[in-house]
Parts: C-alpha cells; sequence; structure tokens
C-alpha cells in the first residue's frame, strides 16, 4: 500500500484532464467530448513514427476502413496480429498505442516505471462510478482509503464466509437447470451465468436478493448496466465533435440507466442502515461502519455509492463472461470434460456440498478456467502510463503521463509465450511446470500490480465452484451448428451460446 502512495506522488503528470490538471471529482468529461485522462498518443510518444499503423489511414478520421464499432477489441486483435507487438490506431484525432508483445507487456507491468492509467473506456465510466475502486485516478486519496478498508473483504476468512452464499445461489441455478432439462429445452448460458453471478456479489457483499432467477427476463439492473457499460464503449469509437449529435439518444438513455442505477444503490444502502442490530459483516458493513485503521477515516456517503456500483458491476459482469466461456470450451472438447468430471467425482465424492477447502482442490478445473481466460481474458485489456519519461523495447520513447493499452486478448495468444498454436484449448498449458516454463507477465487476465483486481480470489472461487457443481450434475452437449461470436460492451461475452444437458447417473 505504501507503494502505491509512492507512485501518486511519484507521477510527474497530474492526472484527469486532457493533458495535465487536477482529478477531476465530478467525473464529467472533458470539454472537447474526451474522457477526462485522454492523451492522444502524438503528445507522448515522441518517436510515433516506428510504430506502426494499418494502410490506408484516411485524412482527419484516421483508421476506421473496415472496422466495427460494435468490435473494437477484435479489429484490434485482427490488425495487431499484422502489425506485430506494439501497434496504434487512430480514429477521428485520437491515437492510441496498443501493445500485445510478451517482452514489452512485461516492462508495462514494471511498476516502478508504469502505474495504471484511467483512460478510454475506464475513463468513460466516471460518471456513474466516480473515484470507486475501479475508476479512480491514482493520486485520489480515496482509492487508499476503500482500498484498505476493503482489502480484509476479500480475505481467506471473509471468502470462506461467503461460502454458503455462493453455495445457496448456485443450487437456484442447478433447480432452474434441473427443470430445462426434464423439459428437454436449452439453457441460455449468458443470461443464466449473468442471474447467478450478480445474485452473488448482491448476496455476499450487500446482503441483498435480486430476485433474479425468478424472473423471465434480466433484472432491470443487468439492462442499465449493459446500457452504461455499452454506451462507455461507444464513446470511445464516435467523434466527440459529433457525440452529441450521433449520441443524442443514446445519452439520454444513458442517464436514465445511470439514474436507475444509483437509485438501486441508495435503496440497498438505505435498506441497510434502517436494519436493527450488528450488520452482517460483509462489504456492504465495511464501508459503512469500519474506519481506517491508521488514520481513522470513514468513506463519505457519495463514495459509498461510488463503491457499491462499482461492486454490483465489477464483481459479477465479468465472471459471468469468464464461466461462459468455460462452458463453451468444455462442451466442446469431451476429453477435457470427461477429465474435470472425473476430478469432481474424485475430490468432492459423495459429499452433499463441497467444503470451502474442497473447491481449491479441483486444480484441473482451475486449469480450464484459466485456460479460458487466456483465450478471452473478459476483460480484455488495460491501460499503463509512464510514470515519467522512458523508453519501452529499447526503441519506443515514452513521456511521462503517456500511456498504451495492453491488449491481453493478443498478449494471450503471443506465440513466443504461448506456442506456435496459440488458438487451441488446451488447459495443460496451466500444469505447474508448463506455468514455471514461461516468462513472467504473459498471463493478465486481472490487469497489474496496485490496480490489480481485488476480486480475483472471490471470482475464482465462485467460478470453480460452480462449474464443479455443474460438471457433477450434467454432461454439456454443444449445439453443433453453433459458432463462437464475441459480444463486446467493454467486457467480453459469448453471444447466443446455449446447451443442451443430461443429468449424469451418478449426480448428487
Ligand atoms: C473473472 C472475473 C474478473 C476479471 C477477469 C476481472 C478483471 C479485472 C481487471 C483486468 C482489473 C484491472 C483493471 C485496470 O487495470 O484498469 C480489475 C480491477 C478490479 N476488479 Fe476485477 N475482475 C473479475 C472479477 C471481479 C470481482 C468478482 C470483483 C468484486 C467482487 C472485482 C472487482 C474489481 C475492482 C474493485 C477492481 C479495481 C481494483 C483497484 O483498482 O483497486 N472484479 N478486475
Amino acid at each position: 500500500m505504501a507503494h502505491m502512495a509512492q507512485v501518486s506522488q511519484s507521477s510527474q503528470v497530474a492526472e484527469g484532464a486532457g493533458t495535465a490538471g487536477a482529478a477531476d471529482p465530478a467525473g464529467s468529461a472533458g470539454s472537447a467530448g474526451l474522457p477526462k485522462g485522454f492523451r492522444s498518443a502524438e503528445l507522448a510518444w515522441p518517436r510515433l513514427d516506428l510504430i506502426p499503423h494499418p494502410p490506408r489511414r484516411l485524412p482527419l478520421i484516421g483508421d476506421v476502413l473496415g472496422a466495427n464499432v460494435r468490435t473494437p477489441v477484435q479489429d484490434s486483435m485482427r490488425i495487431g496480429s499484422s502489425l506485430g507487438p506494439i501497434f496504434r490506431r487512430k480514429a477521428f484525432g485520437k491515437e492510441i498505442v496498443f501493445v500485445w508483445g510478451a517482452e514489452l507487456a512485461a516492462e508495462l507491468a514494471d511498476e516502478s516505471r508504469f502505474a495504471k492509467h484511467v483512460g478510454l473506456g475506464v475513463a468513460n465510466l466516471r460518471p456513474v462510478a466516480g473515484d470507486g475502486l475501479f475508476t479512480a485516478y491514482n493520486n485520489e486519496p480515496n482509492w487508499q482509503l476503500a482500498h484498505d478498508i476493503l482489502a480484509p473483504g476479500f480475505s481467506r476468512d471473509a471468502m470462506a464466509g461467503y461460502h454458503p452464499l455462493m453455495l445457496d445461489v448456485a443450487r437456484q441455478l442447478t433447480d432452474r437447470w434441473d427443470a430445462r432439462e426434464s423439459a428437454g429445452r436449452s439453457v441460455d448460458v449468458p443470461g443464466d451465468m449473468t442471474k447467478l453471478t450478480l445474485e452473488t456479489i448482491a448476496r455476499t457483499g450487500f446482503g441483498h436478493d435480486f430476485g433474479s432467477f425468478e424472473r423471465s427476463r434480466p433484472h432491470p439492473f443487468v439492462t442499465a448496466m449493459v446500457g452504461t457499460l455499452s454506451y462507455a464503449q461507444r464513446r470511445n469509437v464516435v467523434p466527440p465533435a459529433l457525440a452529441p449529435l450521433l449520441l443524442r439518444g443514446a445519452t439520454r438513455r444513458n442517464a436514465a440507466d445511470m439514474a436507475y442505477l444509483n437509485r438501486t444503490v441508495d435503496d440497498v444502502v438505505a435498506a441497510r442502515r434502517a436494519a436493527p442490530g450488528p450488520g452482517e459483516g460483509d462489504l456492504l458493513d465495511r464501508m459503512l461502519e469500519v474506519a481506517h485503521p491508521d488514520t481513522g477515516e470513514r468513506l463519505s456517503a457519495e463514495n459509498i455509492r461510488r463503491q457499491v456500483i462499482t461492486f454490483l458491476v465489477a464483481g459479477h459482469e465479468t465472471t459471468s463472461g469468464a464461466l461462459s466461456f468455460a462452458l463453451h470450451y468444455l462442451s466442446r472438447s469431451p476429453e477435457v470434460l470427461a477429465r474435470a468430471q472425473a476430478e469432481v467425482d474424485a475430490v468432492w465424492g459423495d459429499a452433499a456440498e463441497p467444503a470451502y477447502e474442497q473447491v481449491a482442490k479441483l486444480r484441473y478445473l482451475r486449469r480450464v478456467l484459466d485456460e479460458s481466460l487466456r483465450l478471452w481474458p473478459t476483460a480484455p485489456g488495460f491501460s499503463r502510463q509512464a510514470l515519467h519519461d522512458t523508453t519501452i523495447g529499447g526503441t519506443h520513447p515514452v513521456r511521462a503521463g503517456g500511456w498504451a493499452l495492453v491488449l491481453a486478448t493478443l498478449l494471450h495468444r503471443d506465440p513466443a509465450a504461448w506456442g506456435e498454436r496459440p488458438e487451441e484449448f488446451d488447459p495443460d498449458r496451466f500444469a505447474p511446470s508448463a506455468v514455471r516454463a514461461r516468462p513472467a507477465h504473459v498471463f493478465k487476465p486481472f490487469g497489474t500490480g496496485a490496480r490489480a483486481c481485488i476480486g480475483r480470489q472471490f471470482a475464482l472461487h465462485e467460478a470453480t465452484l460452480v462449474l464443479g457443481l455443474l460438471l457433477r450434475r450434467y454432461d454439456l452437449h454443444a449445439d453443433p451448428g453453433y459458432r463462437l461470436r464475441v459480444a463486446e460492451r467493454l467486457t467480453l461475452m459469448p453471444e447466443g451460446l446455449t446447451l443442451r444437458l443430461t443429468r449424469r447417473a451418478a449426480a448428487a
């Protein structure tokens, strides 16, 4: 933690403004319509000419030929594979440097030279998530305060406390899937995984029940969240000067979505404040009751609102995608499925429900999850900014405050780290000997450094537990006509994925 404070102080460029300036507590967009914190690459990469860009760049509008506004990540993957480990893309005057080569990404992971950059999609979420943990600028005091107060909510003990609640929610899922199976109907994987992960974070973190499994349609909270994430993504690809015109309707809808998210969160907080007696000891209690151990400071009411939204969104959307991709690959890989099922049967035996410690023992299933997150890291990238003038790869100078987006989807496919067939799904890439043989910093689904994901263990425990329960109970049958389509809304999600199930004979 001390390190993070040091990062803030040593940063030579104030964050939160187009070029320099104070952090933006209101979280509004910059005057030109760009997210605050956005610095076009030409301001900070003096030898931009050494970084390749797509051919056929057009004056004024840039590299937009062939670009699909709905799939910016997959476009960048295609472009990056042909341009190499560092490349740039420009759209309407905004130039972005992308990095995916293993060696360059390892340099960007060096916390003595680089730190998180709140840019692009992350900065676009500031109007709703403000200085919540995910969207806070490094130098905002509320980051450190909230981090120190909330980190114990992810300790081993805390996780063991969430385990029974996670099991309750998983039971709702298997009830639903049993009914679909008996009716001979397939299941909507991303839809049901989203119900599961939203209920899980809401109940474990906030003692709140959204009743997702009783609904046929997504909870309005999810609809509003997806709207806000999609809007944040669109803001990246629409020319700022045209945004007021092109996004007029979308901006209005986004305001309504944000108002709904705020209202929901205010209701959750009000219900807890009104509840008599001692709290649940969950994340919300920490936010409301716990003072910083050293300074005695507490989170403000406004910051708590930002944190609750942050955790409800960050705590379920990416885990839902990770579970969905893993189920897709399991359903397509009969040998992997059989091996994972054999492991669950052997490790969990006849226990009606697995104990907390039995989840981490599913080593092979964890590899399946890791391999799914390798191919489709559901948070597909993260940005890093230089703390002082430096040079990466020996040839690319970058000034203090200059930043690049690490494209995890391609870093996870760099043949230098993953071999000649990186597209192949092979969980044994995560066998301990294979992991040891690889260089560091080549697998980054949870980001890196002081601002890496606080919920990593939570997500891994939840996802491994749920996959274990599902594999013990069902055989999975892919729709032979389905070809993986990946939907993008800042996060990644398999689109239109359904599976048919059959109950396993020995299922508990
Ligand atoms: C598979 C599931 C998940 C993935 C792939 C994921 C990925 C990430 C990544 C890449 C970051 C860093 C972003 C950046 O550098 O800009 C991050 C940060 C964060 N994640 Fe997760 N996450 C997952 C699950 C969760 C869960 C379950 C929670 C909460 C319960 C959570 C809460 C957060 C928060 C609060 C941050 C900001 C941390 C900080 O800056 O201090 N995430 N996550």
